[in-house]
């Protein structure tokens, strides 16, 4: 008999890795032995709400110009310069859960049983070096991602932030601890651009808030149609059971001389996403020998199915359920610009909010997308039309990879020909959307910069129409046991 190769690292709390020198060396080999998956590759591209930001951002992230989201130059006649920041941020990259450890695991077992070692003997000795007790923790990619987005985006707002009182930041993270550990390194990367230096710890202030950030856990009606109804995520269950991925499976089981019927269309899934979870923790991984870049498109296209229908325009619900998030973003800008407009008459004013960033999940940003009106295919998504939605919008792996981002950034705007003496009543505010850094016009936008009050109307059934219980309100027969 052969015996079972896997086991698991010993786990730690934190989410470092603690391996024997041998694990340590094998890992090393490992690195030398394996070309085919450079970090530079495209295949990497495709994993989904599993891909770290910087596989899909690495080329619009290099080259950074400072206060490049500073000033608007497309607004005729006006000198804009901005006053707000309003994000809402995914989690960075962590560490696969324990469901997903463990039957990793199993899934080795099988194979070992049934593979002869020299067909892929990196595959055969794989060690699960997985944390088996991380609580789904940030990798310390999931930190340096985080990190490089605050210090990238103070950059790019380096005059709006520079020199700011942390008091006029406002952090939110929801209960799950890698949003704080998110929000943590963030604000690391940011304060150290802001100060010029090392942040204080102590200036770290962050609020919890699951009505804002974990709306999917308390929205009944979403949880009983969507997050706990089978049909309800019929075409991600049908594509997963159709021709496309039984081929997969087959050619998997091909290429390691093991019958067909061993792993299930479920495993070949598993097996691609622990290639993107090793990959991005431990720079490679034997799993993905299995998987050839059309595999990846395909499969690619199972998660896009999954989060349509689970956070993006699947159910009207889904979206629906993340207006009190929307209203907040709106409140707060709406506080802001109040606030503008009475410290300027007042100098003993302490300023306002010039940076409000909360962090939340897929679950959270997915819905928020949707609700904004982004990304949205004119055709849905279905198990049957994989190849009419090659160039689709909703593509989870470029809109919600780890970290994404949605940003508004509010400009205030004075007339060019502005004399010093002259007073104006009021200044025009403007709006920018980036999502994952890139500029994208808003939904009923002629241009990317859009008054404010334009956007506000645009958006009007959230921002004065958000009755969150009443959308939710259930009338499911449970609920009234
Ligand atoms: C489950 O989802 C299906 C398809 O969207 C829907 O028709 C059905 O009403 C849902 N069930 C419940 C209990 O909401
Ligand atoms: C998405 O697009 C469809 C088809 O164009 C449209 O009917 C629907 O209202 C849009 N959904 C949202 C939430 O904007
Ligand atoms: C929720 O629905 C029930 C019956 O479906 C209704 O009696 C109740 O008034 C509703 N509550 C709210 C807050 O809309």
């Amino acid at each position: 008999m052969k015996m079972a190769a896997s086991c698991l690292a010993v786990a730690v709390n934190k989410p470092h890795i603690s391996m024997t020198p041998s694990q340590l060396l094998f890992i090393i080999v490992l690195l030398v032995g394996t070309t085919n998956l450079s970090t530079a590759s495209s295949p990497l591209k495709h994993f989904s709400t599993k891909t770290p930001y910087a596989w899909i951002t690495s080329s619009k992230t290099t080259e950074l110009v400072d206060d490049e989201m500073y000033h608007l130059t497309d607004v005729e006649g006006l000198s804009c310069s901005a006053v707000h920041a309003n994000a809402v941020i995914r989690h960075g990259s962590r560490f696969p859960g324990l469901d997903d450890v463990l039957e990793i695991s199993n899934v080795h077992e099988k194979l070992v049983v049934a593979m002869e070692p020299d067909v892929n003997p990196e595959l055969y000795n794989w060690v699960n070096n997985f944390p088996s007790n991380n609580n789904k923790a940030l990798s310390s990619l999931g930190e340096e991602e985080q990190e490089a987005l605050g210090s990238r985006l103070a950059k790019k707002l380096h005059t709006l932030f520079s020199d700011e009182d942390f008091s006029n930041f406002k952090f939110m993270v929801s209960s799950a601890e890698r949003t704080k550990q998110s929000a943590s390194a963030f604000f690391e990367g940011l304060s150290t651009v802001v100060q010029g230096e090392e942040d204080d710890a102590d200036d770290f202030d962050v609020e919890v808030n699951d009505e804002l950030l974990r709306f999917f856990d308390l929205c009944k009606k979403y949880v009983y149609s969507v997050g706990n109804n089978k049909t309800a995520m019929k075409e991600y269950t049908t594509f997963m059971n159709s021709h496309q991925v039984v081929k997969i499976k087959d050619k998997m089981s091909e290429k390691l001389g093991i019958s067909k019927d061993i792993l299930t269309t479920a495993n070949v899934r598993l097996i691609y996403l622990i290639c993107g979870y090793e990959t991005a923790s431990f720079k490679s991984s034997p799993w993905c020998s299995l998987l050839d870049e059309e595999d990846m498109v395909i499969l690619e296209y199972l998660g896009d199915l999954k989060h349509y229908y689970k956070n993006g325009y699947g159910h009207d619900i889904t979206w629906q359920q993340s207006c009190p998030l929307l209203n907040e973003m709106f409140y707060v800008m709406d506080e802001t610009i109040v606030e503008i407009e009475t410290t300027e008459d007042d100098e003993e004013m302490d300023g306002f909010i010039v940076g409000h960033f909360a962090f939340g999940h897929a679950e959270t940003v997915g819905p928020l997308l949707s609700a904004l009106g982004l990304f949205n295919d004119s055709e849905p998504l279905l198990a049957g039309n994989f190849e009419q939605q090659e160039k689709r919008l909703f593509r989870t792996s470029e809109i919600l990879p780890f970290s994404s981002n949605v940003l508004f950034v509010l400009y205030e705007c004075v007339p060019e020909e502005f004399g010093e003496d002259e007073e104006i009543d009021e200044a025009d505010y403007y709006l920018r959307l980036f999502v994952n850094e890139v500029p994208v016009k808003i939904p009923g936008c002629e241009e990317l910069s859009c008054p404010y009050k334009t956007v506000r109307g645009l958006y009007h059934s959230f921002v004065e129409e958000c009755d969150f219980k009443k959308i939710c309100n259930s009338s499911h027969p449970k609920d009234e046991l």
